[in-house]
């Protein structure tokens, strides 16, 4: 794993910069045509983009490239450019599009500054980052070493996973993709899980989901799929909340398996989801 020496300062400023850009991305989407469509599919006819998805992410592009123009840019809409700094900016426009689309108000702007190559699994690590989501106006932030915290309305908490300790009482959420054949996998999948869990959710946003276990509004949450945009975000967020996040037997997370769980059943789901072929 790539490892950085950024100071606690510039983390900070990292920081900072990843919430003042989730916010403006999340004013953007809130102000959205009354004649919102979907603009494109991608890999699947049910996996859309929408025109905000696309101004979003140029939002992020201009904003971020003001401030850092010499960083790297990955964004799930097709941005993509190498930097000079060792540091990328990671960026999810739109994370959790089809809730945004039938305006199930669960859905969140991602943005976070990793090190390392984000286009390969298991080389790089977030060390900034915010996740917001605007219609509830929480902004969940981390830097690395330094904590996650969630500020609203109200103002602002640190953040602690949950204490669960027994998988059969635990909370636990997970996602599917866009494409049939792998949606069929994860079915079977969460079959098996569910009789050995307190309850499973699908809530819509991996980003929101991993920000869930952070914050004790779920105790665990897997996936199989995810990309390097939907993880960034909300790795370090429940990471630095004290959650134990990671792929399949202790690797780094990566589109094969994502698991972020309290540290009291991180093991146990990580056995559950092995013994059931996850
Ligand atoms: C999706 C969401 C969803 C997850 C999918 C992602 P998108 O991202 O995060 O919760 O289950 O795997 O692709 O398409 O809404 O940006
Ligand atoms: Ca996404």
């Amino acid at each position: 794993m790539t490892s950085t020496a950024l100071t606690a300062p510039e983390l900070e400023a990292l920081r900072r910069l990843a919430v003042q850009v989730a916010r403006r991305c999340g004013e953007l989407i809130e102000d959205r045509p009354a004649d919102l469509g979907v603009a494109a599919t991608k890999s699947s006819e049910v996996d859309i983009v929408t025109v905000m998805d696309r101004r979003s992410e140029d939002l992020a592009t201009s904003l971020l490239s003001a401030a850092r123009p010499d960083d790297g840019l990955l964004g799930e809409e097709g941005v993509s450019r190498a930097g000079r700094t060792g540091i990328t900016w990671v960026v999810d426009p739109i994370d959790g599009t089809v809730n945004y689309l039938y305006r199930i108000p669960s859905y969140s702007v991602s943005v976070a500054a990793v090190v390392g190559d984000p286009t390969v699994p298991g080389a790089w690590q977030p060390v900034a980052s915010a996740v917001h989501n605007p219609v509830t106006g929480e902004t969940f932030h981390a830097a690395q070493g330094a904590g996650a915290v969630l500020a609203d309305g109200s103002g602002e908490r640190t953040l602690r996973a949950s204490d669960a300790d027994r998988l059969e009482v635990a909370l636990i959420g997970t996602g599917f993709g866009y494409d049939a054949a792998r949606r069929a996998e994860q079915g079977r999948l969460v079959a098996r899980l569910l009789p050995q869990v307190r309850d499973i959710r699908r809530l819509g946003s991996a980003a929101l989901d991993l920000c869930a276990v952070a914050c004790g509004r779920l105790d665990g949450y897997y996936e199989q799929g995810i990309n390097a945009w939907d993880l960034a975000g909300g790795w370090l967020v429940a990471a630095e909340a004290g959650a134990r996040v990671s792929g399949a037997d202790g690797a780094a997370p990566s589109p094969t398996l994502t698991v972020a769980a309290a540290p009291g059943i991180a093991d146990a789901l990580l056995s559950a989801l092995r013994e059931s072929g996850g």
